[in-house]
């Protein structure tokens, strides 16, 4: 108890002292948590809806602020991309890398998993402000129909466009497909620079052969978005969600392996074991029989994903998992093997919604004990526990959430939805 009142202390420690606000060049108001003071001072779109996470539990304005941050720069086509540089262009050394079209450019191109609308309604029901989610309709049915426009095949699943869109840099799913193009190997500049000449234009992109995926972790994300517009009171929502999970088994659940895998440009199944074929686990709608044959053959295996420190990034047997720091020369490759916590609101959500209680108190027993023993790391070793990457790191303090999260669900006070 005593350890689990520590970290969640610790947790508004790091949420307040990554606290930024102000107002931009152009005179409009923000309020966000940067990722981490030194290593991405900037808002960064899913890491904000996990801070706004676990706000909410400490202080729901600052949860709403946050959000109404992302709001503020949506652009004109309704997208809200996947940095946004409140307090002056993105950092010389970043520009590069970073998916502008111009340096002086306040936000990127690309996306992040659009998540938004699940963390708003969540938001908006523990605020219990009905004028906060009257705000949230309007932003995010245009977001909405952003993606929908620019990024849906026929049967509405969302493409990407690069692998950084996961939000995991260089995922091993996309190693076969990128080869010498991944990152962050050299040729990822061609990538980019494939892409920028394509404004990011993602139809542009796949005209013209660029790459281009299908993701679990995306869609996944895109699912339960549309899962948060039915909560905030937008007619067809809850029905999109039901159709959208339906075509996400159809087209990326593998019923031999019983895991869901990304399909790549050419329609091929990328199947490389990553924490995403765990994610949709969180869904909803996803069949029950389908959530427990993860769970009981992917999950909970110590040969892959039930480590010392659960969820790895990728299957230990996968043999691209590396579970201490990976670097490409001097740069760090990222979501191959170590721990993050993004992954944890995710799975718990789907152990809590299937019933594995004992499961999920274990989940959030070695998370709080992993914060506790390493700090408010980036990423973990999930056979050690090490800590590595940022120190100060915001996404981590969803450790608050998830024993809160789990003990509301096993004292029967709320239905994960
Ligand atoms: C890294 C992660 C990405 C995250 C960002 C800021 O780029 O791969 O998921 O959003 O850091 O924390």
């Amino acid at each position: 108890m005593g350890e689990q009142s520590n970290v969640v202390s610790g947790a508004r420690q790091v949420l307040e002292s990554n606290w930024r606000e102000g107002r931009n060049g152009c005179g409009q108001e923000y309020g966000y948590t940067c990722p981490d003071p030194i290593k991405y001072p900037d808002q960064f779109f899913w890491d904000s809806c996990f801070h706004a996470l676990a706000w909410s539990r400490f202080d729901p304005r600052r949860a709403m602020r946050e959000l109404r941050t992302l709001a503020t720069g949506q652009q004109q086509s309704g997208l809200i991309g996947h940095t946004t540089f409140w307090s002056g262009p993105c950092r010389l050394a970043r520009a590069f890398t970073y998916n502008v079209l111009d340096r002086t450019d306040f936000q990127t191109a690309t996306i992040q998993p659009p998540l938004l609308a699940y963390v708003w309604a969540e938001v908006a029901e523990r605020s219990g402000d009905a004028a906060f989610a009257e705000e949230g309709r309007a932003v995010l049915t245009r977001f909405h129909a952003y993606l929908d426009r620019e990024r849906a095949d026929a049967d509405g699943l969302i493409g990407i466009l690069q692998p950084d869109e996961t939000g995991l840099d260089a995922s091993p799913a996309y190693d076969a497909p990128l080869g010498w193009r991944s990152h962050p190997k050299l040729g990822f500049l061609a990538l980019l620079h494939f892409n920028r000449r394509r404004a990011y234009d993602y139809r542009r992109i796949v005209a013209d052969g660029g790459f281009h995926a299908t993701d679990v972790l995306v869609n996944t994300a895109w699912i339960l978005a549309w899962e948060g517009l039915a909560r905030l009171g937008v007619a067809g929502a809850s029905r999109r969600a039901h159709q959208l999970t339906l075509a996400l088994v159809k087209r990326l659940f593998d019923a031999e392996r019983g895991f869901f895998f990304a399909e790549g440009p050419a329609g091929e199944r990328l199947d490389v074991s990553t924490w995403a074929g765990l994610a949709p686990l969180a869904l909803t709608h996803l069949p029950v029989h389908i959530g427990r044959r993860i769970v009981d053959e992917h999950l909970l295996n110590p040969q892959r994903f039930w480590l010392r420190f659960p969820v790895p990034s990728t299957a230990a047997s996968e043999p691209s998992f590396v579970p201490a720091s990976d670097r490409y020369f001097w740069i760090e490759r990222y979501w191959r093997g170590p721990t993050w916590l993004f992954t944890t609101w995710f799975i718990l959500r789907g152990l809590l919604r299937l019933g594995y209680d004992a499961e999920a108190t274990h989940l959030v027993d070695r998370t709080t004990d992993l914060v506790a023993q390493a700090g408010f790391r980036e990423y973990f070793n999930p056979l050690t526990g090490e800590g590595m990457g940022a120190r100060q790191f915001g996404v981590s303090t969803i450790v608050a959430e998830c024993p809160a999260l789990a003990n509301e669900v096993l004292a029967g006070q709320r239905a994960i939805a």
